[in-house]
């Protein structure tokens, strides 16, 4: 499978393109709007995989070459500029299942809250963005970039994935369950986004309060 990361050049798209790269053997291209800095990116990555005897090609493009013929579509740009990128990536968009990992925030009274689009949520946004056919899925919201890109952490995280196409859905489940340490839970449809992307906030408020690090989510 091909996995193209649209802002893959960012803190939650090194995370996953090393993991995807280490614990798959899905093709793993980096999107920016710039192509030099997503070729600088993809080869950091692979020198990074390099140092710990793991091979594995990265190649960087603009986004929407790197969009182009992807089966999947990670769109790690901020919430704000996401309607932007689906559209900058559009045309090559087909049999493509995208993903939203964006939440929208603020900082209220000294705390970050939750600031979902009119829409509702942020991955609502990104299925109004996108053309007619491309499944939208929400998936990754509550993920902390810093553990998830550090390959010596051990992960214990769920990752909580909504959506309204089944198929889509089951696609990014089984890439999520390929991450080591990382287990895929159906989050219910497109409706219940705003239930999760609202943990993120919650997430970084219980971090900063307790002076924890990269908390994640995890079920039991
Ligand atoms: N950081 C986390 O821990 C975390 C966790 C879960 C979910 N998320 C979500 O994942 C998304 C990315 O987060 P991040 O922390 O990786 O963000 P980031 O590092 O601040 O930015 C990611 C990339 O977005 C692109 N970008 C910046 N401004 C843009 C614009 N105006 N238009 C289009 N692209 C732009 C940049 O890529 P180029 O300059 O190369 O184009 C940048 O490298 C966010 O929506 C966030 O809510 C983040």
């Amino acid at each position: 499978m091909r996995i193209a990361l649209c802002g893959g050049t960012g803190d939650i798209g090194t995370g996953l393109a090393l993991r995807w790269t280490r614990d798959t053997p899905h093709e793993v291209v980096i999107g920016s709007r710039d192509p030099e800095k997503a070729r600088e990116h993809a080869e950091n990555y692979e020198d990074e995989l390099d140092d710990r005897g793991i091979e594995g090609e990265i190649n960087g493009f603009d986004n929407a070459m790197a969009a182009d013929r992807a089966d999947v579509v990670v769109l790690c740009v901020p919430a704000y500029h996401l309607a932007d990128t689906i559209e900058s990536i559009a045309d090559g968009l087909d049999d493509t299942v995208l993903v939203s990992p964006a939440v929208g925030m603020k900082n209220q009274d000294g705390a970050m809250t939750y600031n979902p689009p009119s829409a509702g949520s942020v991955t609502a946004l990104a299925a109004g963005a996108a053309p007619d056919g491309v499944p939208v899925v929400g998936a990754f919201h509550n993920l902390a970039a810093g553990r998830l890109a550090d390959l010596d952490a051990d992960l214990d995280w769920d990752v909580l994935v909504v959506g309204d196409d089944a198929d889509a859905k089951s696609t990014v489940e089984d890439l999520t369950n390929e991450i080591e340490g990382i287990r895929a839970l159906d989050a219910g449809p497109l409706a219940a986004a705003p239930e999760v992307e609202g943990l993120t906030p919650l997430l970084i408020n219980l971090a900063s309060n307790n002076d924890l690090h990269d908390l994640g989510v995890q079920f039991h």
